[in-house]
């Protein structure tokens, strides 16, 4: 049995877990930032950072109290050292590195962004590779195609915004409040999604990138008046801007769920899977499951507690790295 113990502080959220085999979730902690970031309407780096410090300490000894492990149980530490904001980073990787040295553990630092592609095979009783990822969050939107855990190949990637950064510009424009996502979703459940026909950018008919800049500059004209950025929110009825909301989340799906769909076409991939905060959206889920079933393809999802940032992701893909031979050094370092 190998026991992880898993560190995630990339951006605004301190998690830690405790994982066995890279299957059996003992505890998954999580503690979000949202109330000290809403006021300024996104993530602070600064503020963010001294927040790893001040709660990290005490999340991993909640992981392992929950999990009622102990530090000789412990056989990894696998931590998150890229994407993320530098300073963020930084916390998770210096007290991972600490713990490493401290217990005389082996040290795995993996990828952000890889965690979340991986992390619907978390409750899988085998691996699904090869398989297409879509990762969809609010730093990321890529397919990837993977051969299996150290072997993910990028397919396509954002040339301008993410998804979920689409989502919570959006929510800004509506003033529904941060984060966005969630915000939009609830909004959009009273909305007409064919009210607002807007734009479906997809770069060309063979392209797996993505572009969502366009759609939030059409968002915004479209509240404010052409060419317009202010002024007009206070025109729209609550159904109009549920409808707004609506066909703003259907257009951004219908990207997502055809490009995926499209690389699972060009790959050959056995399986799609999705990861990232986005895939915590119903209407999302549901459209990749239906086009996946009209297609013959399984598709694998995180469980919800998994899509958006966590830990648990972190030590199931240091658990599936270590066994492939990884292992880091404490030269290691946060890389932004
Ligand atoms: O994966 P994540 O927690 O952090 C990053 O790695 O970026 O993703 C956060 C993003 C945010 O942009 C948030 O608005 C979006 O995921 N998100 C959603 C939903 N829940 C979270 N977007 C749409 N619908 C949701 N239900
Ligand atoms: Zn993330």
């Amino acid at each position: 049995m190998t026991t992880v113990l898993g560190i995630e502080t990339s951006c605004d959220e301190t998690a830690v877990a405790i994982v066995c085999d890279g299957r059996r979730v003992l505890s998954n902690v999580v503690a979000s930032q949202f109330d000290l970031h809403a006021k300024y309407g996104g993530v602070v780096p600064e503020i963010a950072s001294r927040a790893h410090i001040e709660r990290l300490d005490g999340m991993i000894a909640a992981a392992m109290e929950q999990a009622d492990v102990g530090r000789d149980q412990i056989d990894l530490v696998s931590v998150s050292n890229t994407p993320g904001l530098v300073g963020s980073l930084l916390i998770g990787v210096t007290a991972a590195k600490t713990l490493a040295w401290a217990w005389a553990k082996p040290l795995v630092a993996v990828s952000h962004v890889e965690a979340h592609a991986t992390s619907a095979a978390i409750d899988l009783p085998a691996p699904p590779w090869p398989a297409v990822a879509l990762v969809v969050s609010g730093g990321h939107t890529s397919l990837f195609y993977i051969r299996d855990y150290d072997a993910i190949e990028p397919l396509g990637v954002t040339i301008d915004d993410a998804a979920g950064e689409a989502f919570d510009k959006v929510a800004s424009i509506l003033d529904l409040g941060y984060p966005g996502g969630p915000a939009v979703e609830r909004t959009a459940a009273a909305g007409n999604p064919c009210a607002v026909d807007f734009p479906r950018t997809m770069l060309g008919p063979d392209s797996l990138d993505f572009s969502f800049s366009g759609i939030k500059t059409a968002v915004l004209y479209h509240v404010h008046g052409h060419g317009q950025t202010s002024g007009g929110l206070a025109r729209l009825s609550r159904q109009d801007v549920a409808d707004i909301a609506a066909s703003f989340q259907q257009a951004v799906v219908d990207v997502l769920a055809r490009k995926t769909l499209l690389a699972f076409e060009k790959t050959g991939a056995q399986t799609v899977v999705a990861g990232g905060g986005v895939t915590a959206n119903r209407a999302l889920r549901r459209r990749l499951e239906q086009d996946c079933r009209e297609a013959g393809v399984a598709l694998h999802l995180p469980p919800m507690g998994y899509c958006t940032d966590n830990a648990a992701m972190v030590a199931v893909l240091g658990y599936h790295l270590f066994c492939r031979g990884r292992r880091c050094d404490l030269s290691v370092s946060a890389m932004p």
